[in-house]
């Protein structure tokens, strides 16, 4: 029996893709298990994981938990996206690392991170320096987000010192990068999805009442169709990123110029983004996983 495993968060609408997935399998005769990575307790006793890797041929991440992947990776069994990769691409900072090496065009990003995220230092407090430093190469007013965040969660404009100390006392010690602000159509972004390295779709996003477009922010998604240049581009950030399922941002620049705002492994909406382009990312995704395990 051929068969597959999707690994998934129930916050994030685990249960309705996992219906997708395993519907398109099924068609192919491959079983697809659920594993709820919020529910599910993995145990090591007596050199043995209680997930029995071997019976599974591949493991769709719809999250990414390194216990598993490693489990599955180290057994050559494929995990998509690979751990190391999906990795790279939910650290906004180590994306833009990736891509600037590779000459991709992106805003001019800081780093905040520090070594010390996980120690919760109690006196922890960033220096006047860095202050400093950060207003001197970026300008008021610029960007503050999560290295790790999602849904528009966090991302704010800081205006002056004032509001910059005011986010620097709030943050502690999480992990934030300060990027340049891209004042072009506020609010509005382009997404375009490659799958198994081809561009299937594209789609904007709007919010008219705020600059963060995530449809998750109240931003409205619609049909668009990317320039030729932004799907090139898309499909070389994916290759980059050895992503073989991902969302790739534009800033919706008024002179069109392709401009990265971020990546997204395994990006959702599977349903909206049927509707508005025809085109089911899951259908595709499934379609590339068989060919990859059972083809090549
Ligand atoms: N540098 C920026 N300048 C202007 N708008 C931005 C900038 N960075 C992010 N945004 C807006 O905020 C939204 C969320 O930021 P993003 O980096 O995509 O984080 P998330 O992972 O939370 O989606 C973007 O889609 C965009 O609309
Ligand atoms: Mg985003």
């Amino acid at each position: 029996m051929k068969k597959g495993i999707l690994i998934g968060f129930t916050k994030w609408q685990t249960e309705s893709a996992y219906k997708i997935y395993a519907n398109y399998f099924e068609k192919q005769n491959i079983q697809l298990d659920l594993l709820k990575i919020d529910e599910y307790v993995l145990c090591i006793e007596n050199d043995k994981p209680n997930i029995n890797v071997k019976d599974y041929d591949f493991c769709v991440m719809l999250v990414k938990d390194q216990y598993i992947s490693t489990l599955f990776e180290k057994q050559k069994k494929p995990c998509f996206n690979g751990y190391y990769e999906m990795t790279s691409s939910d650290d906004k900072f180590l994306t833009y690392v990736k891509l600037a090496e590779n000459g991709i065009p992106l805003p001019k990003t800081l780093s905040g991170n520090t070594d010390f995220d996980g120690l919760k230092l109690p006196d922890y407090k960033r220096s006047e320096n860095f202050r400093n430093n950060v207003e001197k190469i970026l300008n008021y007013p610029f960007v503050a987000k999560p290295t790790y965040g999602y849904g528009g969660k966090g991302v704010e404009i800081v205006n002056n010192r004032k509001e910059f100390d005011e986010l620097l006392d709030n943050i502690g010690q999480a992990a934030y990068l300060y990027q340049e602000f891209i004042p072009d159509n506020p609010g509005s972004d382009i997404r375009v999805m490659v799958v198994g390295g081809k561009v299937i779709f594209s789609i904007m996003r709007n919010n008219p009442n705020s600059f963060i477009s995530n449809v998750s922010s109240g931003g409205n998604a619609v049909q668009y169709q990317a320039s030729k240049e932004q799907k090139q581009l898309a499909e070389k950030v994916a290759k980059i990123l050895g992503l073989t399922h991902c969302a790739v941002d534009f800033f919706n620049t008024v002179d069109g110029r392709p401009l990265i705002c971020e990546v997204n492994a395994n990006a959702g909406g599977i349903e909206i983004n049927e509707k508005l382009t025809g085109i089911n990312q899951a259908e595709k995704f499934v379609e590339y996983i068989i060919k990859k395990v059972y083809k090549d």
